[in-house]
This record gives structure tokens, C-alpha cells and sequence, in this order.
């Protein structure tokens, strides 16, 4: 093809201009001079880990998700790890989660040697459907650990109300839902724990890191110890009381998070009201923009939630593109937009495919949207031209593809 005779609508992909020069991430990390001279301000300090930053950081965050405890660790996975502990799960025992996650959230009831126990999907927030759930409690059920898919809470009431009929723990992972709110009420207050992340693709960030908030002292003391090797004191309690004497009570790990990156904790959680807030304007655009674009499904949300939008899912309608999503895939990065898929289900994955002999079929709602399902950029420090080159981009390739 002679260079005049490309359309600004031919792809880039078949040698058509990209509607970005460079391409824009699905996620990414904002860090300001606050931040780095507070993480400064601790390498100069005498405590690089377990000092002062760390309850700092963790009451700040108890206080912002209206918990009355928040338990810090190294990753969200961690977190999830030391959630899982706390709530007894061992040998022998089963908690119910979603294939439509991040391995983590079912990986961390293998840790414990328990079984993860699949149920499938609501088809509009992708999150557990609690009648699935319910058809999936045995004896052997101890947790439950619905997942706040993209952002989106879970229906909380509905999975509560399980556990209280069947005596089961709730560990919510909103590794997705810092900030979101379900009934009016603060995630990260409603579950008996609540599990967030703080990779830097999440709505704030300290490198690595996790939480887990509570209501519950015992479940919060319970994942102190495990964080730090199954010790009842830490070191800076021992130095302030003048002791050496410590006992190892139980087997724990260390999942400790640095003072080093609690500060930059604290300082991004000062700007959470206003990533959420950019992260909702994006969202609200793109639902407005992908609602005009035949073969576009944008992101569904149920009235009762505000969600944290980690994560935006367009899903494509196969009755109107005559494409699959690997190619709409290649052409939306041909453009330069830098889209993912998120999940791929967690037991198609080698390893549970091999280890629970899941062959594929069982989960029909997860295993039919993964197919059509593309994430697409959304981070709070996105400009009005990225989102407008996202929007461009689903158009141009919505719209060559379109039957
Ligand atoms: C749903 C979910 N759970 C758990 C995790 C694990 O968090 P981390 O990467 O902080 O270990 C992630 C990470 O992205 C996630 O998306």
C-alpha cells in the first residue's frame, strides 16, 4: 500500500498510523516529591523496618476503610496468607472463591494446605454468585473469599448471610476495591477481613505491599504474630521494655512491611480521595463513549455500589465483530494502547488443571466472558488525551472489525 492511500482509519496493524506514538500502560504508578522525601526521611531515621512508619501507616489505614484494625504485610498475596491463617483453615478443610481472579486469592488457601472450592460467576459484575456458592458448602466448608472483580464489591450482604447460616469466615479480597463502597458502607469495613494490595498498578502504592483490615482483635493479633515468624513482640516493643526474651508461639513467616515503605504509604494515602475520584471521571467517560460503539460492552455496575475502578473490562459482542479477541487484542496494541486480559480463570491454569483435574466446562459464566474480555487503560494520572486515545482506538478497531 503507497502512503497516500492510507486511510487514517486503516489499523495500524495493517500499516495504517497508530492513534499513539507511544503506547499507553494498562496501569501505572504516580509518585511525587512528598513521597520521596518521606521515604528519604526514613533512610535517614534509625528505623528502616518494624519502627514507628508501620502502626503510622496502619492506623491511617484502619481509619480511612473505617476498620478497627488494619494489619500490614509484605504483598497482597501475604496478606491474603496471614487472612487465611487467622481464620484456621488447615488440612482437610475447604473455602470457596472465584475462578475469575489473580492465582493469589486461591493459592493462599494452598499454603494452609486447604482446598480452594471454584463457584461461578454473576454474569454482570463477574463477581462470586452466591447461589453458586451456596451450592458449593459441604461440612468441610470453613471461608468464604469473594473477590471485588475490578473494583466492584461483591454482594456482600447475600455472601454474609451464607457464612452466618454455615458458621464460615469471610476474607474479602478487594486487592481491586481500595475506596469502594457497598450500601453506602466502606470496604474494607463489612467483611470479618478484608485484603488489599498495594502493587503499583493499585489505587495507591508501596512498591510491594498489603493489608488486611478487621473488626476482629483476635483475628488482627493473630496476623501480627504470623507476619513476624509466629513472635509474640517485635523488636522495637522489646527495645522499648528493656527485653531480650521473645517466644515463638506458632509457625509464621516474615511478611513484614518496611517503615521504609509505610511512609510512602502514608503519604499516597493522602491522595486515594482524589486517584479515586480520576478513576471514576475515567470510567464514567468511557461507559458514556463504549455504550455508542456497536460491539462494545462496557463495564456494568449494580446501583447499590461506587466501585474503586482498578480495572476497566470492556466485554466484545461477537454478534456484531467479525473478530476474535486475540485479534481485537493485536489491533488495540497496534494503536498503541497497552490492553490486558484479566482473568485468565484460575483453574485453567496448568497447575489446577493437573492438580484438581479441571478440564474446562465447569464454570460457564467465568469461562464465556474471559473470552471476550479485554482491560483497558485505567490509572488516576491518565490525561484527557489518553483517555480520548483509548476511546479513538475502540472506535477505529470496534468499528473495522464491525459485521
Ligand atoms: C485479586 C487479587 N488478589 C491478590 C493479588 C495479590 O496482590 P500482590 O500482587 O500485592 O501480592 C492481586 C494482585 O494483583 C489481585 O489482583
Amino acid at each position: 500500500m503507497s502512503a497516500t492511500s492510507v486511510s487514517p482509519q486503516t489499523l495500524a496493524i495493517d500499516g495504517g498510523s497508530p492513534v499513539r506514538e507511544k503506547l499507553l500502560p494498562y496501569g501505572r504508578q504516580s509518585v511525587d516529591e512528598a513521597d520521596i522525601q518521606a521515604v528519604v526521611d526514613v533512610l535517614r531515621s534509625d528505623w528502616l523496618t518494624t519502627g514507628p512508619k508501620v502502626a503510622e501507616f496502619e492506623e491511617a489505614f484502619a481509619a480511612r476503610v473505617g476498620a478497627a484494625e488494619a494489619v500490614s504485610f509484605s504483598s497482597g498475596t501475604a496478606a491474603l496468607h496471614g487472612a487465611v491463617f487467622a481464620a484456621g483453615l488447615k488440612a482437610g478443610d475447604e473455602a470457596i472463591t472465584t475462578p475469575m481472579t489473580f492465582a493469589a486469592t486461591a493459592n493462599c488457601v494452598l499454603y494452609q494446605g486447604a482446598t480452594p472450592v471454584f463457584a461461578d460467576v454473576c454474569f454482570d459484575t463477574l463477581n462470586l454468585d452466591p447461589e453458586e456458592v451456596m451450592g458449593r458448602i459441604t461440612s468441610r466448608t470453613r471461608a468464604i473469599l469473594p473477590v471485588d472483580y475490578a473494583g466492584h464489591p461483591t454482594d456482600l450482604d447475600a455472601i454474609l448471610y451464607l457464612a452466618k447460616r454455615h458458621g464460615l469466615v469471610v476474607i474479602e479480597d478487594a486487592c481491586h476495591a481500595l475506596g469502594a463502597e457497598y450500601k453506602g458502607r466502606r470496604v474494607g469495613s463489612i467483611a470479618d477481613m478484608t485484603v488489599f494490595s498495594f502493587h503499583p498498578v493499585k489505587h495507591i502504592t508501596t512498591a510491594e505491599g498489603g493489608m488486611v483490615a478487621t473488626n476482629d482483635a483476635k483475628f488482627a493479633e493473630s496476623m501480627r504474630r504470623f507476619r513476624n515468624h509466629g513472635i509474640s513482640s517485635d523488636a522495637r516493643q522489646r527495645q522499648s521494655a528493656g527485653q531480650w526474651h521473645y517466644e515463638m508461639v506458632s509457625l509464621g513467616f516474615n511478611y513484614r512491611l518496611p517503615d521504609v515503605v509505610c511512609a510512602l504509604g502514608i503519604e499516597q494515602l493522602k491522595k486515594l480521595g482524589a486517584n479515586l475520584l480520576r478513576r471514576r471521571q475515567i470510567a464514567s467517560q468511557y461507559g458514556a463513549a463504549f455504550r455508542e460503539i456497536p460491539g462494545i460492552v462496557p463495564a456494568m455496575t449494580r446501583p447499590e455500589v461506587n466501585p474503586a475502578w482498578h480495572l476497566y473490562p470492556i466485554r466484545l459482542d461477537f454478534e456484531q465483530l467479525a473478530a476474535d479477541r486475540a485479534q481485537v487484542f493485536r489491533a488495540l496494541r497496534g494503536e498503541n494502547i497497552g490492553v490486558n486480559v484479566h482473568y485468565i480463570p484460575v483453574h485453567f491454569h496448568p497447575f489446577y488443571r493437573e492438580r484438581f483435574g479441571f478440564k474446562g466446562g465447569e464454570f460457564p459464566v467465568a469461562e464465556n466472558s474471559y473470552a471476550r474480555l479485554i482491560s483497558l487503560p485505567m490509572f488516576h494520572a491518565m490525561t484527557d488525551q489518553d483517555v480520548d486515545d483509548v476511546i479513538q482506538a475502540v472506535r477505529k478497531v470496534a468499528g473495522h472489525y464491525g459485521r
